[in-house]
């Protein structure tokens, strides 16, 4: 048993960073572990800590994430800061004995992701990489259907992320030295960890990138809007295509804008769109049209999750499992779905389509 796992009835959760999703997926994510704490909040910007603050009633609150991790209180941390400072508060947390979720892209870079989980399986704590849409109910059924063999190879992967995020500033995520990518790492990581669930590694890929907007607001942006991969898969070859663009206008913005999946294969065929969270679209083969499933009533939401499936807006409420998916792995000592290793495999494919953009070429995945 991990230091950080003391036969604990309750665990105690410390976040750090708590901007957007910290308050949107994490807070009340936790709020619906019976056996987490929420016992300290860290944020460098003093009136993101009040808000955080005086909208959770924690007490003890730090700047600094390093004075958070001497608390005895605390088992486990949630790093949700600008990508930037992922690996190095991870890295602090694991060799102070917490288990860790850490958001999307883990890292800057794929060595950076390895060091976090290679120190994680070391010091046996556990290790999540928030990749919070696979939790998408139809998503979980799709991966399931998947894997059951309804589609059987995979011929193709197929997935369009279109948002028009215009020419607002996006913050820390229009700054290289902050995020490392800009439209790759913000939307298309989470549908790279799609292609992996879906249809296994990647062997080569080919990428492209663009950028439209120089100035965002008034704010320099050194990073791309639009990104594009061509990839071939490690299993038979089947065809990866996956786009994300933060400029396709008249599409809007967050959940309700375009999320399209699509694996065809050599049984049959599905489509997911993360509009219609609890519906799947299928085709067999032999068919010439795609018809509606439902997704039965236990893919609603995580097994054995207090949640009420049917309360709220279900566009918002899966996003709830991912932390109720960390701490019953902490509590039933197991590895976290999806793990560091998700997200370092993700990160692999990342610094592939990085190096292909620079030189122009199809490149091999680590
Ligand atoms: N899983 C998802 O669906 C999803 C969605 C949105 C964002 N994210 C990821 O979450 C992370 C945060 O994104 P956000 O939208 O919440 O950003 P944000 O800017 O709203 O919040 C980040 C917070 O981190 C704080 N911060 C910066 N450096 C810090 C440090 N050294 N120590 C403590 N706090 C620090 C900032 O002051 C800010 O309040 C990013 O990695 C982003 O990619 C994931």
């Amino acid at each position: 048993m991990s230091k950080a796992t003391p036969n604990m009835k309750q665990i105690g959760v410390g976040i750090i960073g708590c901007g957007g999703i910290a308050l949107q997926n994490h807070l009340p994510g936790l709020a619906l572990c019976p056996e987490a704490k929420l016992v300290a909040l860290c944020d460098t910007d003093p009136k993101v800590l009040e808000r955080a603050a005086s909208q959770t009633g924690v007490k003890a609150t730090f700047a600094d994430y390093r004075q958070l991790m001497e608390r005895d209180d605390l088992n486990a941390v949630i790093i949700a800061t600008p990508n930037v400072i992922h690996a190095s508060i991870a890295l602090a947390a694991i060799a102070a004995g917490k288990h860790v979720l850490c958001e999307k892209p883990i890292a800057m870079n794929h060595k950076e992701s390895l060091a976090m989980l290679n120190a994680a399986e070391k010091a046996d704590v556990r290790h999540m990489t928030a990749f919070t849409y696979r939790f998408v109910p139809a998503m979980r059924y799709m991966a399931h259907l998947v894997k059951g063999g309804l589609i059987g190879e995979p011929y193709h992967f197929r997935s369009c992320r279109l948002q028009d995020w215009g020419t607002r500033a996006l913050g820390w995520r229009q700054v290289a030295k902050m995020a490392g990518t800009g439209e790759l790492g913000d939307m298309l990581s989470h549908r790279i960890d799609y292609a992996h669930m879906l249809a296994g590694p990647m062997r080569r890929l080919v990428a492209d990138d663009r950028r439209f907007h120089d100035v965002r607001d008034g704010q320099v942006s050194d990073l791309e809007d639009w990104v594009t991969i061509l990839s071939e898969f490690v299993s038979h070859g089947a065809t990866g295509v996956l786009e994300s663009s933060k400029v396709a206008t008249g599409h809007g913005e967050g959940a309700r804008s375009e999320d399209y999946c699509e694996v065809d294969g050599t049984e049959g065929s599905l489509v997911f769109q993360l509009a219609r969270p609890w519906t799947l679209k299928t085709a067999k083969k032999g068919e010439t049209s795609f018809r509606t499933v439902e997704v039965p009533e236990e893919f609603l939401k995580s097994p054995g999750s207090p949640r009420d499936a049917r309360a709220g807006d279900p566009l918002i409420t899966f996003r709830y499992d991912q932390a109720f998916e960390f701490i019953q792995a902490i509590v039933n000592q197991r590895p976290c779905v999806p793990s560091f290793a998700e997200g370092a495999q993700a990160q692999a494919v990342m610094d592939a389509a990085v190096q292909s953009i620079r030189e122009k070429r199809w490149v091999e995945i680590a």
